[in-house]
């Protein structure tokens, strides 16, 4: 890895976005599958597809487009990441985190990372979310290996509080949306697990299992971001129900949710 020219390229990438607004927005959102109906509630937006940005890779999953939004919901500038890239897709996992490596150079203070995931505990059903409280990313290739960069964060970084999510709870219960307050395990992809992972899963303390958010929820943090993780729960984890999983189910459910996980999205940003 040229890490010289990946720092390069972030700095070109973070140019190129701030030269687009005037305005310095300080919360980003990351949207999971089936999720991007919240784009739709942005207002005054100025879109810069991925692939005019510097360094940043192209989008290749089916529910994923790739498109960066800057714009204000409810008068609160965001940055809006409509599509995020993903270790399966066959991309490096600092080119994973690319995005929020970005983000921290443009100076985003607020990370709000959401997916779809399966559901473990049992006590939630698809359609419910889930607040990440923590998260088990052992089986994940660390996205700080290599230089790390002192500017943005130590090399051993801290790991006891990487998600804020009380606040997040108290606003969910607050607007009677069902939510849980849960582990998040991730899994490399992209097949979904198999019943036995899901019993090792569970024995781990996990309550829910995905495909992403894990390395960049590190990077946010490891640059001193609060970070948000939002669930939303799109199917029973394999071998819960007697059944198999489908892409096409997650997606169909991740759009159902999507007015909670909008609400909800909406009441955080406009707390900080
Ligand atoms: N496993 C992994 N990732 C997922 C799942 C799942 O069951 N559902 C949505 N994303």
């Amino acid at each position: 890895m040229e890490w010289t020219k990946y720092k390069q390229d972030i700095k070109n990438a973070a140019t190129k976005i701030s030269s687009a607004w005037a305005v310095k927005p300080t919360t980003c959102i990351v949207l999971g599958s089936g999720l991007s109906s919240l784009a739709d509630s942005l207002e005054d937006t100025i879109e810069i597809p991925y692939s005019s940005i510097p360094g940043f890779p192209q989008v290749t999953v089916v529910g994923h487009e790739g498109i960066l939004i800057l714009g204000n919901l409810n008068n609160v500038p965001v940055i809006l990441l409509k599509g995020r890239f993903h270790y399966y897709e066959g991309h490096p996992i600092e080119t994973v985190v690319f995005p929020i490596r970005v983000m921290k150079e443009l100076g985003i203070k607020l990370m709000i990372l959401t997916n779809a995931a399966g559901g473990i505990n049992k006590e939630m059903k698809p359609g419910d979310l889930m607040i990440i409280k923590d998260h088990i990313g052992l089986f994940c290739e660390s996205p700080l290996r290599g230089e790390n960069f002192d500017e943005y964060g130590p090399r051993f970084p801290d790991q006891s509080s990487v998600y804020d999510y009380k606040s997040a709870l108290l606003h969910a219960n607050d607007l009677k949306i069902p939510c849980f307050p849960g582990v998040y395990a991730y899994a490399k992809g992209p097949m979904y697990e198999t019943p036995a992972e899901i019993r090792l899963f569970s024995h781990l303390g996990a309550d829910a299992v995905g495909m992403s958010t894990v390395p960049e929820a590190i990077v946010a943090s490891h640059g001193g971001m609060k970070v948000v993780g939002i669930s939303c729960i799109t199917n029973f984890a394999a071998g819960i129900l007697d059944q198999p999983l489908s892409h096409a189910e997650v997606m169909e459910v991740g759009k159902l949710a999507a007015n909670n996980m909008k609400n909800l999205i909406i009441r955080i940003v406009l707390d900080c």
